[in-house]
């Protein structure tokens, strides 16, 4: 019975897993009108981040979802992103996790990302 009940979670997870990769895209273009497009693989990246949703959003969900960057991160920087541009918000989180794991394009690495997508 113990077993059973096992697989039953263990297959429950699995689903859920799915269903939240299912309901968002896997690779996403975060548009960049003046340096270029850039391709950003969503579902290798929550690997990436072992899992864990709040190493990039760092804000809480709204209505079971989480927020788009650009909600609060605009070109000017408005009060409900602190001020902090989308460009900055990006430069940051991106090629900051790159630089403290050693993997992914660097910071002068600018075309690895750009012009991508
Ligand atoms: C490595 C960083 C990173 C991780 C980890 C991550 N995301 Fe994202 N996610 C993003 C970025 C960047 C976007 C695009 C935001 C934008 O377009 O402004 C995004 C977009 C989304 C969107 C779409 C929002 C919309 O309205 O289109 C959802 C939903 C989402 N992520 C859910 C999740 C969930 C759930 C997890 C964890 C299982 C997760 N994300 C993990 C960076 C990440
Ligand atoms: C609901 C609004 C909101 C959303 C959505 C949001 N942020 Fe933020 N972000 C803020 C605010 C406000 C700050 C200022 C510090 C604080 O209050 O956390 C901030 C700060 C930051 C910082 C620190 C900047 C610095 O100079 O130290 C980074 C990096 C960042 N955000 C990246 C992102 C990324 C990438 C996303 C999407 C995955 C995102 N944010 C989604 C509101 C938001
Ligand atoms: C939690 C840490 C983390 C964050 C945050 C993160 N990355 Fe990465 N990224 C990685 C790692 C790790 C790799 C390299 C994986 C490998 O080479 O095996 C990578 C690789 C990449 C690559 C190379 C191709 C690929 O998809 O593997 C691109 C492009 C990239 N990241 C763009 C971005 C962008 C754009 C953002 C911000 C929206 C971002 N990354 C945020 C960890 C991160
Ligand atoms: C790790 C990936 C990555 C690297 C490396 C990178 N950028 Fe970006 N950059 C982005 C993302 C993502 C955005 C924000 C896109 C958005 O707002 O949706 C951005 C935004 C910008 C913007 C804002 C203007 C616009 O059109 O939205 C400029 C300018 C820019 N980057 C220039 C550069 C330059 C110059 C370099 C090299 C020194 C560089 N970037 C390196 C990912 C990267």
């Amino acid at each position: 019975m113990k077993k059973q009940l096992v697989v039953i979670l263990v297959l429950i997870s699995i689903l859920t897993a799915v269903g939240i990769a299912l309901a968002v895209s896997d690779v996403m273009t975060l548009n960049c009108p003046t340096k270029g497009n850039v391709k950003f693989t969503h579902a290798a990246h929550i690997g990436y981040a072992a899992n864990d949703c709040t190493k990039c959003h760092h804000k809480p969900q709204v209505n079971g979802t989480y927020q788009k960057c650009d909600t609060c991160h605009t070109a000017t920087g408005q009060p409900n992103g602190g001020g902090v541009t989308n460009k900055t918000a990006f430069h940051k989180q991106c090629a900051g996790c790159h630089k403290k794991l050693g993997k992914g394009p660097q910071m002068n690495q600018c075309n690895a990302c750009h012009g991508t997508a």
